[in-house]
Parts: structure tokens; C-alpha cells; sequence
């Protein structure tokens, strides 16, 4: 979080306008090595004769592994004859192929541990290669060993990923600074890149900082391209379009490449390949027939240039990383969900949230008291909206000394039991950056354990930020992180020195500023010249530095009492693997149509790159929407997976509960909707936890072969729920298009309407107080109807299941998830996990309804991560727990005729009511029939059936 600043020692460190200030952040020709990848690039498009890569593999040093799994060789560049390179390329998991490339006896060692924080752990060899590698090349997978291509996947005689097709690899080695003055001897490079040369080889400024290069040029240039894909997708995090359009080419929709450099901008642009908070490297590239995906691990500073060389058919990549060695992971699909099962499998899946987090959270900079904090949770019992988490941002803390309270805050421990009276969290805030006093304990610990990062010369790096002259923990260093987690602990060790007493276990935290932001360093972050633990530079490891950050809270989150329980902590920045440690947001937006409606594609676009937990701040961080903004607004956040509201310091204060009727009225019922929805979501979140298939679905996602939707990234799916959303994010709004790909029958969730679909679009009406939300036939939602002040009051009531037949008029299915939502005896088989099966019995004309319990179906895999069917037990102390919990009613959306009896299995009649209305077999529109069922002695953890005779 950044903004305005109120405190007089930094005001003329931040811009007072309303808009991101572009020069303050580089673009690709002030980054040296980014000019002479592109410089590079350029020269080979515009060169005559084919361009040849001056990289190529020695054949007779091939050495493959017994398996024929794996392989290596030695590879030069006829640039400089006399520097070795070697190439492994390693055939791993579902076909996953990994190439790296690193130099040989160089005279330094390039970073290499970027891979290693995003996998879950070194990845082991497929036991047997059975993928040929030839020179041949029609199946499998190939290699091809001469000057031009160094590796092609190719499928079915189609060619999917070529590394190294337009020979742009280039790898520069360590060399030592001899010449006074480097222009006057031209290096082979130097001709090569057409007078890019070496300028900014061995220092370069921006501004008014000066970065000493002390390894000389270390980067590395590949270019990855998919010849029959023409979508790709991911490299996040930017506000651009989930399909990612060109940056090069023939009229280029941006005309910087993709940056991934973990950023605090300022109040960013709404569209823009600019660099943002975070960085994930994968990009997913897609076709009708195939997709595949890239993660190719730099922790460095990276540009991407995209552009489609045959429009609608192939796209091409380049990527260039300032520092790393190359260590690329090709993904072979060949679906979407294959592309995040073998992702996941890598680096891990998401990691199962605590229920409570999936509820509403309201934070604002800030909430100035602990009586404010008293007020606002009464305010919003008062109105009866359903709130789960208050946040606190960094004005609580003394001086912005975090973990220590200021003076309104007089009682934080009384503060957060009194919200917790009725199962609400406090959330509350601490940055990475710690101020230089030696009254605060957390800063004199670190710098007594030698915890800090370094400048260049060894001394501690001192930086600005919220808490005035600020060092920093280096994260890299292992020893940081028992040190951290004692902080958090609420149990008490004399000898552990200095802990957060003043707190509790219902408040969990929040990291923001972890880029890192530093107000007076270039670009807002820190100089790339810093040291961390290991001697690496700041620039090899950045984009990983929030992640660890996040990483050690959350450790010392989950284990504060003792005995482990699921943590909450939120990010702003993030990397690949983020998804196993906790939520991010996507920053500082503003409140404008514009950032509302990117935010929507921001997350989907996390979310294919694995990082699933996400959302924008509802109702823009800077500016005061107007109320049609904020109800819109509230509609975006309660469809993503994080939702929460957050305001700046210098905006009028808007909690839902400060309206006039309507808009108050309408406010409190979209709460109300997330919460009756809790248990799609839920569910949705444990598929995610344990196949990696995000919880919000673009479109191309669910429909991979049709590619009309390929484009479409303001409409999604809620997990395999059935549910298709596309929130209102234009003014003015009565309706919206949406786009039905399946021919297939889809109902209105509020008033049942039914449009069909296939290949086309229909109007759905959207006023103010109806987000458009469609039920795709052949769906049964789990939802619980009874509103209630906070998620863990709703654990006992009841279900609701609506079942929204498919266009035979006979067909449904859906699933249920539950657990007891904070611990991890879910992974000892204290869960629930169900089936609900609508279909036709064998006797004519009978609706059969039926719960069945999905673990024993799936014999135990894929409940959660690791069971198996002897570790569950369906009578398990959770199962037992909520063994009274009804489903209350069942809603049958599309029956084509009145029903002329409802029973039990045991033959017990049921009362039910029926509304005419339109059959989901056939043509006809208008609102579906409504068989609404009040039922008795159904159980939602007991098998039952129910059936409907026609
Ligand atoms: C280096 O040489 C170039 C070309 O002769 C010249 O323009 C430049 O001023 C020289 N730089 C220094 C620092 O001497
Ligand atoms: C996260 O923390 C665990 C426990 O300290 C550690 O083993 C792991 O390497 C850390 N991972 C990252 C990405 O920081």
C-alpha cells in the first residue's frame, strides 16, 4: 500500500498527482541489457539472409542418461569459441521436459536457485525415457542439433513449443573489466548488437541512481515460440487482457515488452505491460487443438515481447532476464487442466484457505482507534451484513513500528476478542521494512543476529519507507526464519527473547510493501547492487524476495499457538509457488470503470499461473466512486475468490452500511449472496488444493476447443460449480451480453430465466441490483440461504441444493466440500466430500435425486492431498460433528412437467410445491418450471435419495 502521504518528512519523496508517473519506471531502452536484447532481436528480423544462432551443440558430447531420460552436452558460441557452455535438458513427470544451460568454469557462477524456491522439491527423472529424442522429430519430443534450433516440442507431427527457432539465444559470460574505455574495442557482441554494444556492461544510471555492476554483463536471451498457437495467456502479474496482446509487429497493442520486475507503482495504469507487484514466469499458449505452457524460473529482472508472426495461427516470444541461468520447464498439456494438474504437481498446488477467509473482509487505511474498529464491527451487525475480517493497516502501530500498538489503541488483545465474540478475524498489517531505532526490539534483534541485507560494501542497507530511515531482513537467510516465527508466537519463552505479546490467535496478517518498496531507491524498490545471504546480488534474487517474505509469516502464522492451524496472511508480491503459502491482491488500483474491469482479467490471469487466491480491492483503493461504482464494485469482489474492501487515507469513508436505500439494501444482499455460496467456493478452493485447477475458469478454460471464447476474460466460471458470472463493470449498465459456448440450456440464478446457448451470445438483464449469474444445465449448487454476521456462525445451518436440469430434462451433477475449515485434520480424514446426482431411474418418468459419498467413490483420491480410502473414516469426528445438518430444500429448476409425487427412499411422502414454467428439453425461453422441495430427515453427511415421478 502507497499513496498520499500525510506525514511531512516524506512528502516530497511522493507525488501528489492522480496518475502513475510513467518516467519514474524504466522502460525496455533504460535497462541496458533489455536495449541489447531487443537491439538483438531487431537485427535478426531485419537481416537478409536467415538469421543463424551463433549457439550450437558439440554432437559427439552428448551423453545420455542409462533411462535415455536425460541428456547433456556441450554447447558453444561461435562469438567467443573459447567459452563453454553446457546444455541438460531432463525428461521429468507427464512428459514435463526441463532445459537448462548454464556456463562452464566461468568465472563466476550464474544465480541458479530460482527453480528451487517455486518447486516443492528437485524433481526426479521419468523412471523410463520414453520420449525418442531424434532428429527426426514426428513424434514425441526432439532435439535437433544443428546451428539453428536447439529444442522443438512437437506432437503429432505439429510443432508446439521451438526454443530457439529465431536464434535469439544468447547467454553473456562473465568476462573481467580490463579496457579504460570499452567503445574504442569492439567485442564480437558489439557488431552483433549494431552499436548497442556494451553500453551499460559495467555500470549503468537511471536518474539519479547509479547501479555499480560489479559481475559485468551476466544476461540471457532466449526466444520461445509457438508456432500453432495464436493465444497466450499468464506471465502476471500486469493490467492487460488475460489473452496477451502483441508488443511488437505490426501495430504492437503496447509497445514496452511484458515486464516482470516486482514493483510498487503508484496508482498503475489500467492498461499496461508495465511491471506491477508481482512476478510469475509461466505462460500458457493455446490453440483448438493444444495447449502448452512455459515456466521458465528467473528470479531476475525480465522482459517479454510478444507478437503473433501469422495472425490468429502462431505467436512468438522473447524473453530477456537480466541475470540466472537458463532452466526452463516445457509443459505438454495437452488441455488447460492438464497444463495446471502438471504445474501444480511442480510446484504445488494451492494451499486449502481457511473457510473464514473466503468470507468479507472490510479494511480501510485505516481504522484510527480500537473503539473504530468496535464501531464499524457493530455498525455492520447493526445492518445485519455478514462481515468476517477487520483490517488493520499500518497507522495502528506506534510510528509505524509494527507489531508495537500505538495510542488509540489501548487494548488490542480486549479489541480483537470483542470482534471475535461472534467468530469474526482481525487482520492486521506488518511491512518488511523496520525502523532504524534501537528502541524497537524487533529492529535491535535483527541487527544483533546479523539478519539484515547488506550494500554492496557489507554495511547495512538503509533505505526509506512508512517508518521513516528503514533496514530490512534478509529472507534468503534460513536463520531469519526461526528468528520470525518466535515474533508471532503466543506462547511464552523467557529465553526467546522479545515476542508479539499484544496479540491474539484470531488476528492473522497482513505483508504488504514486500517488492520491496523503498521510497528514495530506484524505481521505489531496492539497488540491485545489495547483497543477500549466499553473496548473490538483490537484481539475481528480487522477484523472489516478497514471496519469501510471505512465505516465513505465514509459517510463524500457522504455528503461533503451538499446534497448527491453516494461517491467513496476505502478499502484494509474489512469485511462482506463491499458491502454497497464501493470498495476494493486485495492489493499489483506483477507482475508476476501468481498473475495476482489468481487475477482473489481473486475477483470472494469477489464477491460470497457479496463484488461484486472489482478488482487487473492492471500490478502488484511491478516489471516491460514486455509490452505482461501489455496488458494481461489491458484485466484481464477491465473485473473486479474495474479497475485500480497502480504501486509501484520503478518501471519504464507505462501508456498505453508510448508504441510503436502495443501494444499501442491494449492497447487503450481494454480501449475503457470497455467503449463501460459501460452500461452492469452498469447494471449488479444496479441487484447487488438490488438482490445481484455479478456482475462477475463463472461459477457454472450460470451453479449450472453442475459440470464440478465447478472447473473453470478463465472464468466468466458478470452479466445476456450474456457475458462469460476468459482472457489470461499464456505467450505466441494464444488461450484458454473455457468451454461451455449449449447446446447452442455462438458467438465471435469481429469476430462472433460461437461455440456450451454442456458439453465441445472449442478452442478460442487468439492473443495478442484479449481478448477471447463470446456471449451466446439468448443475446442482450446494448453497445455505439463512444470512448470518459471520461464516463460522453458519456452520451448522442448513442446505439448499438447486439442481438445474440439462437440456434432456432429466440429467445433474455436483459436488460439496466441507471440513471444519481451520485445522489440518482434513488431512487425517476429518472431511465430508459428496456427490449430488440427478438422473433418470430406471422406471419411466422418475427424477432420481441422490447423495453419495464421493470419497469411497474416488476411493479416497483427490479429497485431499494424500489420502487414501483406510485414512477415511465416514464416520469421522467432523462428519459426526455436523451430523445433524440438514439439507433443507431442494430446488429442480427445468422439470418439464408437474410432478406427480415426491418421495423418500422409504416411501415417505415429501411436501413440495411446483410453479409452471418453461421445460429445459426443447426451445422455449421464458422461466423455467420451479419444483421447490421442503424436505425432511435428509442429512447433508448421510447417503439418501429422493425420487420425483413424473
Ligand atoms: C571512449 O571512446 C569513445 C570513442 O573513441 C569516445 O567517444 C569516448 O569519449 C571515450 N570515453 C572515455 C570515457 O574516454
Ligand atoms: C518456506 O518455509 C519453509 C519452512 O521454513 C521452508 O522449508 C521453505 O524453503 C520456504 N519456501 C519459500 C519459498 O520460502
Amino acid at each position: 500500500m502507497r499513496g498520499i502521504v500525510v506525514f511531512g518528512y516524506l512528502a516530497a519523496l511522493v507525488s501528489p498527482l492522480l496518475a502513475v508517473k510513467p518516467e519514474d519506471f524504466k522502460t525496455c531502452s533504460q535497462a541496458a541489457f533489455c536495449n541489447r536484447g531487443r537491439a538483438l532481436s531487431a537485427r535478426a528480423a531485419a537481416s537478409k539472409s536467415p538469421w543463424i544462432s551463433p549457439y550450437s551443440i558439440n554432437p559427439t558430447s552428448l551423453v545420455f542418461s542409462p533411462s535415455k531420460s536425460s541428456f547433456t552436452a556441450a554447447v558453444k558460441s561461435s562469438l567467443y569459441p573459447e567459452i563453454k557452455f553446457e546444455l541438460q535438458v531432463d525428461i521429468l513427470r507427464d512428459g514435463v521436459a526441463r532445459v537448462r544451460m548454464d556456463q562452464v568454469d566461468g568465472l563466476r557462477k550464474r544465480y541458479d536457485e530460482a527453480a528451487s524456491w517455486a518447486l516443492l522439491k528437485e524433481p526426479a527423472l521419468k523412471e523410463e525415457g520414453q520420449i525418442v529424442w531424434t532428429d527426426q522429430g514426428k513424434t514425441g519430443m526432439k532435439a535437433v542439433y544443428d546451428d539453428v534450433e536447439l529444442i522443438t516440442l512437437i506432437r503429432s507431427g505439429r510443432e508446439e513449443v521451438v526454443l530457439n527457432g529465431r536464434g535469439l539465444l544468447h547467454m553473456e559470460h562473465f568476462r573481467t573489466k580490463t579496457r579504460a574505455n570499452h567503445s574504442q574495442e569492439p567485442t564480437p557482441e558489439n557488431a552483433w548488437f549494431e552499436g548497442e554494444e556494451e553500453h551499460g556492461f559495467w555500470e549503468e544510471t537511471f536518474k539519479s541512481w547509479t547501479d555499480s555492476k560489479p559481475k559485468g554483463p551476466e544476461s540471457l536471451s532466449l526466444d520461445i515460440d509457438f508456432p500453432n498457437h495464436p493465444h497466450v495467456y499468464g506471465i502476471p502479474e500486469h493490467a492487460a487482457p488475460l489473452s496477451l496482446p502483441s508488443t511488437t509487429g505490426p501495430d504492437p497493442a503496447y509497445s514496452e515488452p511484458y515486464r516482470l520486475w516486482n514493483l510498487d507503482v503508484y496508482e498503475y495504469e489500467s492498461s499496461s505491460s508495465m511491471a506491477l507487484y508481482g512476478a510469475i514466469p509461466v505462460l500458457h499458449a493455446h490453440s483448438t487443438k493444444s495447449t502448452v505452457a512455459v515456466f521458465n524460473a528467473l528470479a531476475s529482472e525480465t522482459w517479454v515481447d510478444i507478437h503473433h508472426p501469422t495472425p490468429d495461427k502462431s505467436t512468438a516470444t522473447h524473453w530477456i532476464a537480466e541475470s540466472g541461468i537458463l532452466d526452463l520447464f516445457i509443459l505438454p498439456g495437452p488441455t488447460p487442466d492438464a497444463i495446471f494438474e502438471q504445474y501444480a504437481r511442480f510446484t504445488g498446488p494451492t494451499a486449502l484457505p481457511a473457510h473464514w477467509s473466503l468470507g468479507h473482509h472490510q479494511c480501510r487505511w485505516n481504522y484510527i482507534s480500537s473503539d473504530d474498529v468496535r464501531t464499524v464491527s457493530r455498525r455492520f451487525d447493526e445492518e445485519e451484513m455478514p462481515l468476517d475480517v477487520i483490517w488493520l493497516d499500518i497507522e495502528y502501530s506506534q510510528e509505524h513500528k509494527y507489531f508495537i500498538w500505538g495510542q488509540s489503541f489501548p487494548d488490542p488483545v480486549q479489541m480483537a476478542n470483542d470482534v471475535a465474540a461472534i467468530g469474526r478475524k482481525m487482520v492486521v498489517i506488518v511491512d518488511p521494512h523496520l525502523k532504524r531505532t534501537s528502541n524497537y526490539p524487533v529492529y535491535a534483534e535483527a541487527q544483533e543476529r546479523g539478519l539484515l541485507v547488506k550494500k554492496s560494501d557489507g554495511g547495512e542497507f538503509e533505505g526509506w519507507c512508512w517508518s521513516g530511515s528503514s533496514a530490512w531482513v534478509d529472507f534468503f537467510n534460513p536463520g531469519s526464519w526461526t528468528w520470525w516465527t518466535k515474533l508471532f508466537s503466543l506462547v511464552d519463552d523467557p529465553s526467546a527473547g522479545w515476542r508479539w505479546k499484544d496479540s491474539t490467535d484470531t488476528m492473522f496478517i497482513w505483508n504488504d510493501m514486500n517488492e520491496p518498496s523503498v521510497f528514495n531507491g530506484p524505481e521505489i524498490t531496492m539497488v540491485k547492487d545489495n547483497t543477500h545471504y549466499g553473496g548473490w546480488e538483490h537484481r539475481d534474487v528480487h522477484n523472489v524476495n516478497g514471496m519469501l517474505y510471505h512465505n516465513a509469516t505465514t509459517n510463524a502464522v500457522m504455528t503461533r499457538t503451538g499446534s497448527p492451524r491453516r494461517p491467513f496472511v496476505l502478499s502484494r508480491s509474489f512469485f511462482a509457488g506463491s499458491q502454497r503459502i497464501g493470498a495476494i491482491w493486485t495492489g493499489d488500483n483506483m477507482g475508476t470503470w476501468e481498473h475495476m474491469a482489468v481487475g477482473i482479467p489481473m486475477t483470472l490471469s494469477v489464477g491460470i499461473a497457479g496463484l488461484t487466491y486472489a482478488g482487487s480491492d473492492v471500490g478502488g483503493f484511491f478516489g471516491n466512486p460514486d455509490v452505482e461504482m461501489l455496488v458494481r464494485w461489491y458484485q466484481v469482489g464477491a465473485f473473486a475468490p479474495f474479497f475485500r474492501a480497502h480504501a486509501h487515507i484520503d478518501t471519504k469513508r464507505r462501508e456498505p452500511y453508510l448508504y441510503d436505500d436502495p443501494h444499501k439494501s442491494i449492497m447487503r444482499d450481494i454480501l449475503r449472496l457470497r455467503y449463501s455460496l460459501l460452500p461452492v467456493w469452498y469447494t471449488a478452493f479444496r479441487e484447487a488444493s488438490v488438482r490445481g485447477i484455479p478456482v475462477l475458469r475463463p472461459q477457454y478454460v472450460v470451453f479449450p476447443k472453442d475459440s470464440r471464447g478465447f478472447a473473453l476474460d470478463q465472464q468466468y466460471y466458478l470452479g466445476a460449480s456450474g456457475l458462469l458470472v460476468k459482472p457489470v463493470t461499464t456505467q450505466g449498465a441494464t444488461e450484458t451480453e454473455v457468451y454461451l459456448s455449449d449447446d446447452q440450456v442455462y438458467y438465471d440464478y435469481f429469476d430462472s430465466q433460461i437461455y440456450r446457448g451454442g456458439s453465441k451470445s445472449v442478452t442478460v438483464p442487468a439492473p443495478l441490483e442484479k449481478v448477471p449469474l447463470l446456471i449451466r444445465g446439468g448443475s446442482i449448487v450446494p448453497t445455505r440461504a439463512r444470512p448470518r454476521r459471520s461464516s463460522p456462525l453458519m456452520k451448522k445451518d442448513p442446505f439448499t441444493l438447486k439442481i438445474a436440469l440439462d437440456k434432456t430434462g432429466f440429467a445433474a451433477r455436483g459436488e460439496l466440500y466441507l471440513d471444519d475449515g481451520e485445522t489440518y485434520a482434513h488431512q487425517q480424514g476429518e472431511l465430508i466430500w459428496r456427490q449430488f446426482i440427478a438422473s433418470k431411474a430406471e422406471k419411466k418418468k422418475v427424477l432420481a435425486i441422490r447423495s453419495v459419498d464421493l470419497v469411497s467413490r474416488a476411493g479416497g483420491e483427490g479429497a485431499v492431498d494424500g489420502i487414501t480410502l483406510s485414512a477415511y473414516d465416514r464416520e469421522n469426528a467432523f462428519a459426526r460433528d455436523i451430523a445433524d445438518v440438514t439439507v433443507e430444500r431442494i430446488v429442480v429448476l427445468g422439470l418439464e412437467s408437474r410432478p406427480k409425487s415426491v418421495k423418500l427412499e422409504n416411501g415417505k411422502e415429501l411436501q413440495w410445491t411446483f410453479n409452471e414454467g418453461s421445460s429445459a428439453k426443447g426451445k422455449k425461453s421464458g422461466a423455467a418450471s420451479l419444483l421447490t422441495i421442503k424436505t425432511r430427515d435428509v442429512y447433508i453427511v448421510e447417503d439418501w435419495s429422493i425420487a420425483v415421478e413424473l
